[in-house]
């Protein structure tokens, strides 16, 4: 269904990303997986495009920092270098430093807010080009059920991912007559390594709250990112998918 599409997924050497980037090749689209270059994540980049790779596909791993416009900028010319412009964007990246607002540092707040709010922002603004000329995208920004309901601890996180879905709904505004849909999937509680390291208490304190009785999978969003991906859902932009299991609604 994606055939000769080129889609960029960032922050897809883990998790949710990872499951979007998988489905998307397995779909026939070229896929660029972005990492940040910190720690060990190359090499798990490197084992994605592997595994595409070893199934048919097509993929390849792209390093930059997403909230850093001039790396953004780098990497897209990569991206159209290697694979062509980019036809569909998750804007997937994200991270968390929790604690409450009586003790949160200002630094706290703004990296969070720059990873997941204008890192979004820049990686919009750098695939928008390619999007025009051809009059065609698709852009899916992953929000957050916390974006909606909040949650203590979660000052910065909240507020980024509440941001992301004003984003959504003025870029899908002011792209759509480019032929550029623009939506967001707000997940719940879902099994990656952001939930793995939470306490079984809280863990269990959110389990209480979801009305399916389940953590959501990666896989489980991954799905809907699809359907937003694709031309099945054509006539929907600026709108929110909520895939958490009945968590919030
Ligand atoms: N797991 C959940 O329960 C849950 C719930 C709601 C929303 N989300 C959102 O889903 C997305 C994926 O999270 P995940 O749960 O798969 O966790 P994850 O930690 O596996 O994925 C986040 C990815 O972002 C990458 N990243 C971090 N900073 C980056 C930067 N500056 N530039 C490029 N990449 C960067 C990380 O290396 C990692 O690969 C995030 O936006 C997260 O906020 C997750």
């Amino acid at each position: 269904m994606l055939e000769g599409k080129t889609a960029l997924i960032t922050g897809s050497s883990s998790g949710i990303g990872k499951v979007i980037a998988l489905k998307m090749a397995a779909q026939g689209a070229k896929v660029a997986i972005n990492y940040i270059d910190i720690a060990n994540i190359k090499a798990d980049a490197e084992a994605v495009v592997k595994e595409i790779r070893d199934n048919g596909g097509v993929a390849e791993a792209f390093a930059a920092d997403v909230s850093k416009e001039d790396s953004v900028n780098d990497m897209i010319k990569a991206i159209e270098e290697k694979l062509g412009t980019v036809d569909i964007l998750v804007n997937n990246a994200g991270i968390t430093q929790d604690t409450l607002i009586m003790r949160m540092k200002v630094e706290q707040w703004e990296k969070v807010l720059d990873v997941n709010l204008k890192g979004a922002f820049i990686c919009t603004k750098a695939v928008l080009k390619g999007m025009m000329k051809k009059r065609y995208g698709k852009i899916v920004n992953i929000a957050s059920v916390v974006g909606f309901s909040g949650n203590p601890g979660q000052a910065n996180y909240s507020a980024s991912k509440a941001g992301l879905v004003g984003l959504t709904k003025t870029s899908a505004q002011e792209l759509a007559s480019r032929g550029i849909r623009v939506n967001a999937v707000a997940p719940g509680f879902i099994r990656t390594a952001m939930t793995e390291v939470l306490p079984k208490e809280v863990i269990d304190a959110m389990l209480a709250k979801i009305s399916l009785g389940t953590l959501g999978e990666p896989e489980d969003v991954a799905k809907a990112v699809m359907f937003l991906a694709s031309p099945e859902s054509d006539y929907i932009t600026g709108n929110t998918i909520h895939v958490n299991g009945g968590m919030y609604m």
